[in-house]
């Protein structure tokens, strides 16, 4: 049968989505949904192998304080969107907590995309970076020297994105993560043991700082659903203005057709929706539009996995 749905009933202004949005905003119950959701979190996470309570432990005792310091740009204001509660951190993507539990978080979504399949977390999460290399092989920009990650957190797409590249054209690469949390960027420099990311950034997206015409594809990867509409536009529109001619915005987050995210259980919707602000504005927004709007010729959109999609344009 064809899914004509063009996203959840769970998200946008539908009756089940505002009768789901007038229960995550009465606090008595969303509190109890918080710690539970957590808990069950955490849990699921461990029995998988990924060992999310000792990986937060060994981070509180690493002294990582000072990498902060020297990654965080003391100019940056940080706009309202982003200084609201993401994930079920009252602080954001700005604490200690969100950025220490980021890899682990990181790991349990991976290993949620085929949870039919018998796949260490390791083995989930390599396939899950694969399904978006493989699009970008086939549609993405033919040679790339220099790449930004935007909304990189802590590393894990920058390291992936930097080692196919480097992997496919024999190294020459230089790869760039910036991202709005300077918690997430201090792990994210703590990680790149081998110093293979050539800088980690603390600016917003939408106004870098950075020269004109200075990168062949900048990605974006599970960052747009955490964004207001406009402010995704704004940042295509600065990632158009970082492009050489020929170059490519790249993008993977979650599909609003996928049958699997459409269909996804109450109390799972619910809870999606309760830790992830931008969720009615990601689901209804049509974002090649945007991309077209921003001077992009869009190439592709594509179902890279069974929960996620990915979208290239072309700055020519
Ligand atoms: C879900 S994480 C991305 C994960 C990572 N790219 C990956 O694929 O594993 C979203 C990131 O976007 C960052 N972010 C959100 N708004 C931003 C903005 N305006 N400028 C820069 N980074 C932003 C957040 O701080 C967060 O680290």
């Amino acid at each position: 049968m064809v899914n004509n749905k063009v996203k959840p009933d769970w998200a946008g202004d539908d009756k089940l989505s505002r009768f789901v949005n007038l229960l995550i905003q009465t606090k008595p119950i969303y509190s109890v949904m918080k710690i539970q959701a957590r808990k069950v979190l955490i849990k699921t996470a461990e029995k998988n192998g990924i060992p999310w309570r000792e990986t937060r432990k060994a981070y509180e005792a690493s002294g990582i304080d000072q990498t902060l310091t020297e990654v965080a740009n003391p100019s940056i204001t940080y706009p309202d969107y982003y200084q609201v509660p993401f994930h079920a951190y009252d602080e954001g993507n700005l604490c200690w907590p969100a950025a220490f539990e980021a890899e682990s978080a990181t790991h349990s979504m991976a290993l949620r995309v085929w949870p039919d399949e018998v796949l260490t977390w390791q083995a989930a999460q390599d396939r899950l970076r694969s399904s978006f290399h493989e699009v970008l092989a086939q549609h993405g920009p033919s040679s790339v020297h220099d790449i930004l990650d935007i909304g990189c957190s802590v590393g894990i797409s920058t390291r992936a994105i930097h080692d196919y590249y480097a992997q496919k054209q024999g190294g020459s690469v230089r790869t760039v993560g910036l991202d709005l949390s300077p918690h997430m960027l201090a792990v994210a420099k703590v990680k790149d043991e081998g110093g293979r990311i050539s800088q980690w950034i603390h600016a917003k997206a939408e106004d870098t700082g950075l020269t004109d015409s200075s990168f062949e594809l900048v990605t974006m990867q599970f960052v747009i659903h955490e964004l207001p509409r406009h402010i995704t536009e704004a940042i295509f529109k600065e990632a158009y203005r970082l492009l050489r001619p020929g170059g490519c915005l790249a993008m993977v987050d979650n599909n609003p057709q996928s049958p699997v995210i459409q269909n996804l259980p109450p109390v799972l919707f619910t809870l999606m929706k309760s830790t992830e602000p931008w969720s009615d504005d990601y689901y209804t927004f049509d974002v090649e539009a945007a991309l077209i709007r921003s001077g992009f010729e869009p190439v592709v959109t594509i179902a890279s996995d069974p929960r996620h999609r990915t979208l290239v344009g072309r700055k020519l």
